[in-house]
């Protein structure tokens, strides 16, 4: 296995075309797409023609940056993915992370940990200046993550996403964490 990453419990490592199963096995619990979709699946043959040929893609254009897929390394399960990529037309040392994981990965601190040492990486070896991520105001498990892994609140905004969730009238907030501001909390510890 080609180990992009390795923390205490996980390892992150590159999507393949095997992992049109893992993918669809995630996106199929309507809980885990909840804040995304308002619980609709991704179909398996979108998976195949455009999400994972899009993971794909990021590892050519952008090396280092990308979607890591999560693999527990007590069972060797496939927990869902990671990313820090930059957006479309956003700059490449502005990457934004974001997390979907398995819901029976949940409330064990993977979210953090992935997302805390993919932030690490991103600032020690790709150029990242600022690091930022979004979510729904009231995506509590995601906002907590992202505050655990060092990012701080920057705005409410609207994301004009086309579904109906519930809470979608209180908005979307927006995380940060910059290059300075990172340094200081690992010195701090
Ligand atoms: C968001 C998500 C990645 C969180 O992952 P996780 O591994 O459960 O998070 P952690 O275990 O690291 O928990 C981080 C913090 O969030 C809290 N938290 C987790 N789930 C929570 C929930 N449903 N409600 C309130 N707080 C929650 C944890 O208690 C912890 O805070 P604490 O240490 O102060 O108690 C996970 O719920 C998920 O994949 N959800 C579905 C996909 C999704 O919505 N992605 C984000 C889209 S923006």
């Amino acid at each position: 296995m080609w180990v992009f990453l390795e923390t205490e419990r996980l390892v992150l490592r590159r999507f393949t075309e095997a992992d049109a199963d893992n993918l669809f096995g995630l996106d199929s619990d309507p809980e885990v797409m909840h804040f995304i979709t308002g619980g609709r699946p991704t179909r398996r043959e979108d998976i195949v023609s455009d999400v994972l040929p899009a993971f794909l893609r990021y590892y050519e254009s952008f090396p280092g940056y990308g979607f890591w897929a999560a693999i527990e390394k007590s069972t060797g399960e496939f927990l869902g993915w990671f990313h820090l990529r930059p957006r479309d037309g956003s700059l490449p040392d502005q990457p934004e992370l974001g997390y979907r994981l398995r819901r029976s990965a949940w409330g064990k601190g993977y979210g953090t940990e992935g997302s805390r040492a993919l932030i690490c990486k991103g600032f020690t070896e790709f150029g990242a200046r600022r690091v930022f991520a979004e979510t729904m105001a009231v995506h509590t498990a995601s906002r907590r993550v992202m505050e655990k892994a060092g990012l701080t609140f920057v705005r409410t905004f609207d994301r004009r996403s086309p579904y109906k969730i519930a809470g979608r009238e209180q908005r979307d907030v927006e995380y940060a964490l910059s290059r300075s501001a990172w340094e200081q909390q690992e010195a701090v510890g």
